[in-house]
């Protein structure tokens, strides 16, 4: 069974309580439920996790190449704006690699229509809210 790790990046953890006009009022804890679910009826494991640090994604980042697994879902937060760090730990790893924003970063400020982390990924889906982690692990369980 292929196992995918989902990541979510600094306040991510607020989803529910932070800007909820713009990230919705669904919890974290609420999405993640969802994106379990649907990986039961797409027959495959994910592994969450969120952290508010750079390093310790790094970390886990890393770690996901040690436990082989088949690809990565990561919305970084506002690090997709500005973290090399985070780009090179996932340019340095074969593992297919979707990245995920809740909100429509282009519609938004200028600070956020570059992602320097969308060029090393397999593609990028943002503004479908909590969905676009599904459609995410739909894409990556069918290559
Ligand atoms: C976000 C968009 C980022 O610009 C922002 O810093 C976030 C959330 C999103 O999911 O829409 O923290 O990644």
């Amino acid at each position: 069974m292929k196992t995918f790790a989902v990541i979510h990046g600094p306040n991510l953890n607020f989803t529910g309580v932070r800007e909820t006009a713009i990230y919705g009022s669904q919890s974290l804890e609420d999405i993640n439920d969802s994106i379990r679910a649907y990986a039961i009826t797409l027959g495959c494991k994910v592994t969450i996790f969120q952290s508010n640090s750079e390093g310790v994604l790094i970390d886990y980042i890393q770690n996901c190449y040690l436990d082989a697994v088949s690809g990565i879902i990561i919305n970084p937060g506002a690090y997709s704006h500005y973290s090399y760090a985070i780009r090179d730990a996932l340019a340095g790893i074969p593992i297919p690699t979707v990245e995920v924003h809740l909100s429509n970063i282009y519609k938004r400020e200028g600070f956020r229509h570059t992602s320097v982390i969308a060029p090393v990924c397999a593609g990028q889906i943002t503004g479908m809210g909590p969905n676009g982690y599904l459609l995410a692990l739909s894409a990556l369980s069918a290559e």
